[in-house]
């Protein structure tokens, strides 16, 4: 009888462990938030936002950078934002794995061809901020770079 018991109340455990991990998939919308949005790799130019790549004023010192990574160039390059500014970048490749970080910040994604990264960094101090791809992309990938002028 003891055996039944603990039995049933093992199964009983197991189910319920399941539902849980079944309500948080379905809460948090499955996997992890960076790979939520994605997009077909081969139809980027023709798929909003990225048909339209670019830095937008969307509020009071807010701005939106809609931009696209290829081998070995980030588009729109030399961005420029004024001091204090909230950027919310929104990225993805056209062709291979690059990476997005910006230095002497903590901003430091991968940008994946089929997928949407998003990103938000507040720009408190003025400067020229280097943008680096750290994931190796090829041949070019060391002068992969660009920069982020806050005035
Ligand atoms: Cu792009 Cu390394």
């Amino acid at each position: 009888l003891d055996e039944k018991i603990w039995l049933t109340l093992s199964f009983g455990l197991i189910i319920g462990f399941m539902l849980i991990t079944g309500y948080q998939a379905y809460a948090f919308g499955m996997g992890p938030p960076s790979h939520k949005e994605t997009i077909d790799p081969q139809k980027v130019d023709e798929t909003a936002p990225f048909d339209n790549p670019g830095v937008r004023k969307i509020g009071e010192n807010e701005y939106e950078v809609v931009m696209t990574l290829q081998i070995f160039s980030f588009t729109p390059a030399d961005i420029e934002i004024p001091e204090g500014a909230t950027v919310h970048f929104i990225l993805t490749s056209k062709d291979v794995v690059h990476g997005f970080q910006i230095a002497d910040t903590n901003v430091n994604a991968m940008v994946m061809p089929g997928h949407v990264q998003k990103i938000t960094q507040k720009f408190d101090k003025p400067g020229s901020y280097l943008v680096l791809c750290n994931e190796y992309c090829g041949a070019g990938h060391q002068v992969m770079s660009t920069t982020i002028t806050v005035n």
